[in-house]
């Protein structure tokens, strides 16, 4: 339970004695009732909330799949460059929607955000291996060589890299390659493609754990998981299910 003060602060409809000078003045709604005591009790999962007679969501825990597009930083926020955060409603920044892991500013494809800090930090956690799938083009051909190389485990300058899958598209001049990784080191993809001589031209994501970009988003598109992808990312994460 809840204040209904801190409920709308919380969403960022305002500071405390904004929103509690609009709940005096009968602005809010809760199930159907104006409440004008900030005071009240409310379940921010169960009630519903209305302002000026306008539905409000109230939801304080949510999970996005958002299709990240190249140039923008993966972060909560920064002080001069755009990030993921400027493609959700503000609501999202303000109920603290949080990227699991990062992408490149250059790379496209899969992210997943949430409100819930123990599912972020699970998934991430080293030891939890949860495989990430990446679309790499890269700047030569590719061999049967660097595909063992991936399945033996690339060894970095500071790591070695566990055994990942090298599926090979196609090999040009450019080659294009599908590769699953099982751990999230910084550059890890770029890195272990270095480490076979061919620089990484373009990386999307379409997989993190159980989850599969959707290809209805476009690039900068952006839902709400369903609860079905929900349910099997939990599993991912060895939660209990709530
Ligand atoms: N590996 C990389 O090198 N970059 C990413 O953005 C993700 C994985």
């Amino acid at each position: 339970m809840m204040r209904l003060d801190r409920w709308l602060v919380t969403l960022g409809m305002g500071s405390r004695s904004e929103v509690q000078r609009m709940i005096r003045r009968g602005a809010v709604t809760v199930d159907g009732l104006p409440v004008t005591d900030p005071s009240f009790s409310c379940s921010p999962d169960n009630c519903t909330l209305t302002l000026h007679g306008a539905p409000v969501d109230g939801r304080l825990v949510r999970h996005v799949m958002l299709h990240k597009p190249a140039g923008l930083l993966t972060a909560a926020r920064d002080r001069k460059q755009p990030t993921v955060m400027d493609l959700l409603p503000p609501v999202y920044v303000a109920i603290g929607c949080m990227p699991v892991g990062r992408l490149d500013k250059d790379t496209t494809g899969l992210l997943l955000l949430t409100c819930d800090g123990e599912m972020n930090h699970r998934l991430l956690a080293p030891g939890r291996h949860v495989d990430k799938t990446y679309l790499a083009e890269v700047d030569g051909p590719l061999t049967a060589a660097d595909a063992e190389a991936f399945a033996a485990g690339l060894t970095l300058s500071d790591f070695t890299a566990a055994p990942a899958h090298l599926e090979i598209l196609s090999c040009g001049e450019s080659s294009t390659a599908r590769v699953t990784v099982h751990e999230g080191k910084f550059h890890q993809v770029k890195r272990m493609f270095s480490a076979v001589g061919r620089e990484v031209t373009q990386l999307h994501r379409e997989r993190f754990g159980s989850l599969r970009l959707d290809e209805a988003l476009a690039p900068g598109a952006w839902r709400e998981l369903t609860e079905e992808e929900l349910r099997a990312l939990r599993q991912d994460a060895q939660m209990e299910e709530k």
